[in-house]
Order: structure tokens, then sequence, then C-alpha cells
């Protein structure tokens, strides 16, 4: 898991008048509305005495604590602390950490980490989704499993022919000339993406038979922004396409949430959207029942301890991109936070960028792995 990207929060039509507890990277925090509506994202723990701040009241523009009645702007700062009377003075390091939100697509989008403005990740691109002809809206659910794990299944151009048989089929058929062809693919700043030709069945569902009735070529891939945001374009003939866009929210690091946002260009009724949806759901849950039982939970560190086909390319190529934001010292070290969580005696925050400007703060930030800066001045101090 890694600080300095964007995790995708809530659904933005589940945020109303009160506020909601999420936790995201092993941490909790509270989302609420202002009276503009605009959302906020706080840690959850009161810098008072650790109350959880969602069990409180959202007080004109503030997030007022459940237990002792400190109010928190949506900067994190505390503008009132009632036991110290009226007219009093709030101390500098009453303050939580606070973190950008965006509410684009359907969905809260938080920025989890201290990166200044200029310098921070983007959120994946949904060009279709105010594009005239596309329509799609955003779901979510939830799975036991590893989001790294998560997605690498969607990135895996070799599971479809046995996890989804609607989609493929001819792994299976013992008398095709079966094979994964070669990936074409395309790098960016974030990551890749690759499209390729399977051979398909026609579709079974009567809805989905009026657009694919026939055997054949189906183009689709895959590609990933980031370590969390990845996407799947379907296209079942020349002109018909799905494009799915996927933003995983890592609970922690065996539990799962996934946005989903799934566009489409053809059938494009209201009354439609029930039977797509409801495809979406039945083709994650093929997924679901083989990622849960993936051990170990968590991609292993080692990719000795797996035997790599040239399929798996990409599932390589996703884990240079992930070491490459190792190197950054972006990843947190959940070994570390577990341990200090099983003694009790401790929380910590993910940090936010007003850490960059004030000092002083009460909770520790998240222990994260050093990168390679920190690691080569370590070598140096030994030798
Ligand atoms: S614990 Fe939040 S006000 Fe006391
Ligand atoms: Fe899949």
């Amino acid at each position: 898991m890694y600080i300095n990207f964007w995790y995708a929060a809530e659904l933005s039509k589940r945020l109303e008048d009160k506020p909601i507890r999420v936790r995201m990277l092993s941490h909790d925090f509270v989302l609420f509305r202002d009276s503009k509506g605009n959302a906020h994202c706080l840690s959850d723990t009161c810098v008072h005495r650790g109350a959880s701040l969602s069990g409180g009241k959202v007080k004109g523009d503030c997030m007022q604590c459940p237990y002792h009645g400190w109010r928190f702007q949506g900067d994190g700062k505390c503008v009132k602390i009632p036991s110290l009377g009226p007219g009093h003075k709030v101390p500098p390091r009453a303050r939580v950490d606070a973190y950008p939100t965006q509410e684009k697509y359907g969905i809260v989008f938080v920025f989890l980490g201290d990166l200044e403005e200029a310098k921070r990740p983007s959120i994946m691109d949904i060009p279709e989704w105010d594009q005239e002809g596309w329509r799609g809206e955003a779901m979510d659910y939830y799975w036991e499993a590893n989001y790294e794990r998560a997605v690498e299944n969607g990135l895996d151009p070799a599971h479809n022919e046995y996890v989804h048989p609607t989609h493929g089929y001819s792994g299976e058929n013992e008398d095709t000339s079966y094979k994964v062809g070669e990936l074409k693919i395309e790098h960016t700043d974030m990551g890749f993406g690759f499209m390729l030709t399977f051979q398909s069945p026609p579709l079974k569902n009567p809805l989905m038979r009026m657009i694919r009735n026939f055997d054949g070529d189906l183009e689709a891939g895959s590609g990933h922004h980031g370590p969390n945001h990845m996407w799947t374009k379907i296209h079942l003939t020349d002109t018909k396409w799905f494009h799915q866009y996927v933003f995983e929210t890592p609970i922690d690091e065996f539990h799962l949430r996934t946005f989903l946002v799934s566009m489409r260009n053809m059938i494009l009724g209201k009354w439609a959207d029930k039977t797509v949806n409801g495809r979406n759901f039945v083709v994650a849950e093929q997924d679901r029942v083989v990622i849960e039982k993936l051990r170990p939970v968590i991609t292993p560190q080692s990719r000795t301890k797996e035997l790599l086909m040239p399929a798996d390319k990409v599932i390589s190529l996703y884990r240079d991109k992930l070491d490459e934001w190792n190197r950054e010292g972006w990843r947190i070290d959940a070994e570390a936070v577990n341990r200090t969580r099983a003694k009790g005696d401790m929380v910590f925050a993910i940090p936010g960028p007003a850490r960059r400007e004030h000092k002083g703060w009460v909770l520790d930030p998240v222990p994260l792995i050093p990168g390679s800066d920190a690691e080569e001045s370590k070598v140096r101090a030994v030798s």
C-alpha cells in the first residue's frame, strides 16, 4: 500500500449531511460535506483523546468530535475547544491531518499523502464520462483480497479463458491452437496498457446477444494508472464497446473495496442499466472466488516464488512500476503498523500536505519503507 496517490473513498451519492467513516490504507478517515456541499476528508482520530470524529456531527463547516465537542475545519485546524470557555485561544497543535479531495465520475476521491499539489500523481482519466453517445455510472463492491492481486488480475490476459467462460473459451478447447497473442504494450508515465484479440463465443444473455451473436474475434485489453487505478476495454464488435474503469481502494493489505465505473456506447437507455450492471457483478464474482483464495494473500516480494510465463509479462511490468514507487519511499511499512497496532497503545496518521508547513503534530506519521535514497545512505553509513 502506498501513500501519495488518489484513492476512491465513497460514492458521491452516499455522502450527504451525515459524516461517514472510511477505512483506507489500514487507517480510519472521516468524510463530511460543509455548508456549501464541498466534500472534506480528515484523519478520523481526534487529537484530544482519540475519539472517532465520524461519530460526531457536522456543525457549519466543521466536524465536531462526539467526545468533548472540539470542532475541526475541513483543513484539519481545530477552531473550538469548548472546555476552555468563551474567547479561548486554540493551541496550534490542535490539528488533524486533512486530505485534498476531488469529486468526479460520481466518486469522492481523496489524496492520501503529503505531496504538494504540483507533484501529485493524477486520477485516472475517464474521457467517455461526459461524451455524447456514452453512458455509465459508478458502483462499488468489497473483496477479501489484496488490492495489488486484484489489479494484477485485471491486467492478466490469460485468465479470461478459464475464469470468464462468457468471454473466451478456446483455451479450454483441446483441439484449438490457443495461445495468448503478442501484447502490444504502450507505456504512460503512470503505467501501461495493451489491446489483444481474443476468440469469443456469441453472448448468452438475450440483451447482449442483440449486440454480439457471432463466434470470433473480440478486441479487449487492460492497463493501469498508478498502483490502484486500472481500465479494461472490451470491444464486442467494431463499434459496440464497453470501457470499464476500476479504482481499487485497499481497506488494508487483506481487504479491498472496488469502485467500478462501467461505460458503454450502446443500449444507452436507463432501462438497460440493471442488466449491464448485473452482468458486471457476475463477472466480478467470477474473479472474486479465485482472487480471494490466492496464496500468499499479498503478492510475493520475490519473483522466484512464482513461475511466470510470457503471458505474465504485464504482471512483471506492473511490479516494476510498483518498484519505482518503492524507490520513492511511498510504500507503507505494513508490518511495522501491524506490530504497533497489536500493542494497542499508539495510532498513526497518514501524513497530509499540511505536514510540510506545520510542525508539532500530535500523531506520528505512518511508518514507510525507506526509498532507494535512504537505502543508499544506510549502505554508505555501514561501509
Ligand atoms: S476526544 Fe475529541 S474532543 Fe475529546
Ligand atoms: Fe477477470
